[in-house]
């Protein structure tokens, strides 16, 4: 799913809190039986669209998508490569809130394909108005 951000691509708190609030709407459409564990995501590129995201699970694990990278891989197959910032959420089945859930490996790599490493910001969030932010250069050092 795709949303048009309101705020343009300018990000200051309410900006934030808005982002973050529609990782929350990505989580509701997590596929994850075999962990019970939830995760959305935000993805705001540079044209002021968001793309959601949330973890596709398989019974052949491996095969799982992270909700991060279901963001990035609906914009990039829709022809957009420029991104400003992603907001991610995540926690156990049932939980409202959840817990500060930061990117695997893998998906840090993926924005490393994308981005600015100094410049893209990610937000790690347990609430709308808890969360941490990072440059992709902090998650993702000499990547
Ligand atoms: N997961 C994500 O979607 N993103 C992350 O940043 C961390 C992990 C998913 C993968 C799997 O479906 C579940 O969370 C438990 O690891």
């Amino acid at each position: 799913m795709k949303k048009e951000f309101k705020f343009g691509t300018d990000l200051d708190g309410k900006a934030k809190e808005e982002l973050i609030r529609l990782a929350y709407e990505g989580k509701e459409r997590s596929y994850s039986p075999y962990s019970g564990f939830q995760v959305g995501a935000a993805l705001l590129a540079e044209n002021g669209t968001v793309y959601l995201g949330c973890n596709i699970e398989n019974a052949a694990y491996s095969a799982t998508n992270c909700a991060e990278r279901t963001a990035f891989f609906q914009a990039v197959s829709e022809g957009v490569k420029e991104f400003r910032a992603i907001a991610i959420v995540g926690g156990p089945k049932g939980s409202k809130k959840g817990e500060l859930c930061a990117p695997c490996g893998v998906c840090r790599q993926v924005m490393m394909e994308f981005c600015d490493p100094r410049s893209f910001l990610v937000f790690c969030a347990s609430s709308p108005e808890q969360y941490q932010a990072y440059t992709l250069a902090q998650l993702l050092p000499k990547g």
